[in-house]
């Protein structure tokens, strides 16, 4: 039997749901879903990754975004699965610096997600904002936690989830990689505009047990 489609999570609009984020030093970041007029732009952007962030990001050697992932990016809350792009205005042009998917599986009230940053632009906060944003969406959908999985190697990934409160546990599939997920207690503290649309239409199933933590 087909599960029955989770009617919050079929968006219009995604432009509402859209945050400018303040980086370190006051620089400001658009957080915002992906669209199809981004399709040109995501795929140059994880061309000209390294090779090793991209590896570290596709969990695997593969010289460019493949398009079944395209494809499931667009489709924003289809099997409750999302994903947005990070935005910076360089030399006067909206330029995608980041990008992550993450997807909410309701019956654990977990969400997964994935994140990059540009080469050209890590080091110098955006993961971290991103993350914080990540929190907020996901609390908004009904999450109790946040967990994502990458390699054991990845230090830059490892220190970005360690300065963030995450806690690493082995990942239950694959040896070779580790787990790190936070509760969501606080999310209500970082505002998102995901966060005050589910309030706002009265779908936030957690929101008195995440207000009384
Ligand atoms: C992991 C990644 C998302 C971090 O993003 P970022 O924007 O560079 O991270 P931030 O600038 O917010 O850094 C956060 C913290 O991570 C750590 N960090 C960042 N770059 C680091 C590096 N090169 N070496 C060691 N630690 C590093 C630092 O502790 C840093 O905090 P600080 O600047 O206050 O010292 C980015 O490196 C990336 O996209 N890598 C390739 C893809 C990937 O690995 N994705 C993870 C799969 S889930």
């Amino acid at each position: 039997m087909l599960a029955e489609p989770d009617h919050r999570f079929v968006l219009s609009n995604l432009g509402r749901y859209t945050d400018v984020v303040r980086l370190k030093g006051g620089r400001p970041l658009t957080v915002r879903f992906i669209e199809p007029k981004d399709s040109d732009a995501l795929l140059f952007y994880f061309r000209s990754m390294s090779r090793q962030s991209r590896y570290n990001r596709l969990m695997g050697a593969a010289s460019e975004l493949p398009l079944s992932e395209l494809d499931k990016a667009l489709h924003i809350g289809e099997g409750s699965r999302f994903a947005v792009v990070a935005e910076m205005k360089i030399d006067g042009v909206d330029t995608i610096v980041g990008e992550s998917r993450y997807s909410y599986d309701a019956e654990t009230q977990n969400t997964e997600f994935g994140l990059s940053i540009g080469d050209a632009w890590q080091g110098q906060g955006i993961g971290t904002a991103m993350l914080s944003n990540l929190e907020c969406r996901s609390a908004a959908l009904g999450a109790l936690r946040l967990f994502g999985e990458t390699f054991r190697n990845n230090d830059q990934m490892i220190a970005l989830a360690r300065k963030a409160g995450y806690i690493f546990a082995a990942a239950p599939s694959d040896w070779r990689l580790t787990r790190f997920e936070k509760p969501l207690y606080r999310a209500t503290e970082i505002p998102c505009e995901s966060w005050k649309q589910a309030a706002t239409a009265g779908w936030m199933p957690n929101e008195a047990l995440l207000a009384a933590r």
